[in-house]
């Protein structure tokens, strides 16, 4: 951490464009923490799961986001953990009902604002590399670096598919693809804080790059901008 006040890069992009293991990457190098918002929201959909509340009913999901608030603890060793109501949510993030619903519980206003007073606090923290979709829009708007990262809808859904593939997964390409579309489509059209690249962020498209690749030209941006 510095001594002034912690450094924060906002690292939007839709979903598969790379933010996690790019900014993870980039974090690292920097000694910064990294935070996946994503991860938050997913764990408050898993939340609402569990508690039965149908992922269209907003006025049970305002209700869940006062009740159980959602704390973010960074360990050493075990990575990143989010837990909602004192319950661990990390372990089911990446469910397929969780995947499914997230778009849906994420477009709830008292949602996010529970969600963005965390993340507004843990920026004050400690320098931090904040990936998302509306850290440099809405979030953290003051971020002296703030960059979308994006690839097309292909490039993105032949990445997933392959990281699939490694898993064992046979979701077809065509799978995968359609419901990045639809995940884009949800997160981009929502009233509230939809995905957008800020004015001031640096848009980088990284059809054919590999994560190195971004991973460095994020890294020469960040030491132009920041002094
Ligand atoms: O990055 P991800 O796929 O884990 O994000 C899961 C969902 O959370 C995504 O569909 C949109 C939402 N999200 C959001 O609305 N705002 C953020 N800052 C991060 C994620």
């Amino acid at each position: 951490m510095s001594a002034a006040s912690p450094i924060a890069i906002a690292l939007d992009g839709p979903a598969a464009s790379g933010k996690t293991v790019v900014g993870r990457m980039v974090a690292r190098k920097l000694g910064y923490r990294f935070l996946d918002t994503g991860v938050m929201y997913r764990a408050m959909t898993w939340a609402a799961l569990q508690a039965k509340i149908n992922p269209k009913d907003a006025a049970k999901l305002r209700g869940l986001a006062r009740e159980r608030p959602v704390v973010v603890v960074f360990g050493e060793d075990r990575g990143v953990l989010v837990l909602v109501g004192g319950v661990d949510a990390t372990p089911h993030v990446r469910e397929a009902e969780v995947e499914q619903a997230v778009s849906l519980v994420s477009q709830v206003a008292e949602v996010r604002d529970a969600l963005v007073a965390v993340q507004r606090r843990l920026a004050q923290e400690a320098d931090i590399v904040m990936a998302g979709r509306d850290i440099g829009t809405v979030v953290l708007p003051d971020a002296p670096v703030k960059v979308f990262l994006t690839a097309s809808a292909q490039e993105r859904a032949r990445r997933r598919h392959a990281e699939m593939q490694a898993r064992g997964d046979g979701t077809t390409y065509e799978q995968v693809l359609a419901e990045l579309q639809r995940r884009d489509k949800l997160d981009s059209g929502r009233k509230v804080s939809p995905m957008r690249p800020a004015p001031d962020a640096q848009v980088v498209v990284t059809d054919g790059m590999s994560e190195e690749q971004v991973a460095s030209f994020l890294l020469a941006l960040i030491g132009r901008k920041l002094p």
